[in-house]
């Protein structure tokens, strides 16, 4: 790959939003995530110290939309955070319900800057009753550990609250069944950033029809308080098409910009 006229060597790597971050220069640890994650990112010899140019390919421009959140009610929820999860718990407003083993509830911090939004739990969160704790669990920790996050300073939680059996993709009346939880949590947590992860929480949060390729890279907004919400890929998908792991770092960077 060239860069203006100059070689990269991956060992020379270094992206624009941490050195913007001011940070300075990578340490070993985030480094470790982004080779971890799989990203490319590189620095032009050509420049000094702390003056590197990021050169991933095909960003596209930052732009806001007027999606909103779903026309659907809000449902009469417990507004408290104990409450909501027993009501969680004892749901059984789906079949869903009679095959689960635990329910998922989210996990993280309450008061969370970001909040991490799935499509559902898979076989190992059913088993444990937690969010993203299976491989694509692991892929997700470390792309937060690469924007500068923690598992623990965000809020996990996934737009429905019982494993599909077979993994297989949540129904209309399923996604409808569970949306209060989500929307409740959300409004508890009053994120500042929403980030979305693959098509079905995509979809079902901007209420859209686009696929993610197109969502994705550019600023929403979800509900009556306009929450800023972003769209990247699914960890499961990256794990399955790691060449999409650069276009997923760079909706990483638009995150730790409006964090800034
Ligand atoms: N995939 C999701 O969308 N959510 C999880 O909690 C686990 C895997």
């Amino acid at each position: 790959m060239r860069s203006t006229g100059c070689l990269i060597e991956k060992s020379e790597l270094i992206p624009r939003a941490m050195s913007d971050h001011g940070e300075g220069p990578l340490d070993q640890r985030r480094r470790q995530m982004l080779d971890a994650m799989g990203i490319q990112y590189w620095v032009r010899r050509d420049l000094p110290t702390g003056q590197h140019d990021e050169v991933v390919p095909g960003r596209e421009p930052l732009q806001e939309s007027q999606e909103s959140m779903p026309g659907e009610t809000m449902q009469q929820l417990p507004a408290d955070w104990e409450s909501l999860q027993l009501a969680v718990s004892n749901c059984r407003k789906c079949s869903l319900s009679q095959s689960r083993q635990n329910t998922v509830f989210g996990t993280g911090d309450q008061d969370a800057r970001v909040m991490v939004i799935g499509e559902a739990p898979g076989e190992e969160e059913d088993r444990q009753g937690l969010p993203f704790v299976g491989r694509a669990g692991l892929l997700l920790n470390q792309m937060l550990l690469a924007a500068g996050l923690s598992r623990e300073s965000v809020y996990i939680a996934n737009i429905l609250k019982c494993r599909p059996p077979g993994n297989r993709n949540p129904d209309a009346q399923e996604m409808k069944a569970c949306h209060g939880y989500l929307q409740q949590q959300i409004s508890l947590i009053q994120p500042e950033v929403i980030l979305a992860t693959g098509g079905v929480a995509a979809k079902s949060l901007l209420q859209s029809d686009e696929a993610v390729g197109r969502l994705r890279g550019r600023m929403h907004h979800y509900g009556e308080s306009k929450i800023s919400l972003l769209v990247t890929y699914h960890p499961s998908y990256l794990l399955r098409k790691p060449s999409e792991k650069a276009k997923s770092w760079q909706d990483l960077q638009l995150l730790m910009k409006q964090l800034q």
